[in-house]
């Protein structure tokens, strides 16, 4: 199941991300703004818990997050997504997982791993800004599962249809949140449009 945020104001930040004349600083600035987006669609659904506080005035009733969240960036991308979720959850743990794409068949080549096992209800949320063939996050979501996590999500800012349909289709019970849904990958397994090589726009490696 995946969900393509409508909004006028996360189109207007992904039409100036994909510009190739967005520098890295504003880059970075704009990955964190949809990221909060994002975060904020993934996490409707997060658990709660009722409290009490006492405002100036009265007794509030209220509700504090209560759940137990591993944020899961794949490197290295995905580190430009990081401080932007935990800027929304500040009490998230952090696992990591290091993925290259083969350059020629853009196989995920899994190359470091440091994710804290599951202990029991916590939700893992992926975080890397592209989805193109799909493959990175299938294999990270296959990782995360073998660690015993059981309900994981993932945010994207840009993926390709046919990433989307792959991991429908290996993960179709894992939700999937994304920015912009392109129109298809190109001879290089790049997204079309998208935005070029996300890591080397975060780190200005161009
Ligand atoms: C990019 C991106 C994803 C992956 C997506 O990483 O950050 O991890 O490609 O492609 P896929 O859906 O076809 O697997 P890349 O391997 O280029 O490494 P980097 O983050 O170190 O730049
Ligand atoms: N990785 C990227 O950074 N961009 C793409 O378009 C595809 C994979």
């Amino acid at each position: 199941m995946h969900t393509v945020l409508q909004h006028p104001l996360v189109n207007h930040r992904v039409t100036l991300m994909r510009d190739q004349a967005t520098p890295p600083k504003l880059f970075r600035e704009l990955v964190n703004e949809i990221t909060e987006f994002l975060a904020f669609e993934a996490l409707k659904d997060v658990r709660m818990k009722a409290v009490d506080v006492v405002t100036p005035v009265a007794k509030a009733r209220g509700a504090l997050v209560d759940e137990h969240i591993v944020l899961v960036p794949i490197l290295r991308a995905g580190m430009g997504m990081l401080d932007a979720m935990l800027d929304v959850l500040p009490y998230a743990k952090v696992g990591v997982l290091g993925m290259q794409r083969n350059e020629d068949t853009a196989e995920p080549i899994p190359y470091y791993a440091k994710v804290p096992p599951a202990k029991g209800e916590e939700l893992a949320i992926v975080i890397d800004p592209m989805l193109a063939t799909g493959g990175s996050a299938c294999d990270a979501v296959a990782q995360l599962k073998k660690l015993g996590y059981r309900r994981i999500k993932c945010l994207h800012l840009i993926a390709a249809p046919e990433g989307v349909a792959k991991f429908e289709k290996e993960h179709p019970e894992v939700p999937v949140f994304i920015a912009a849904l392109d129109e298809r990958l190109n001879s290089h397994f790049y997204i079309v449009p998208g935005l070029g090589d996300a890591g080397d726009r975060i780190f200005g490696t161009l």
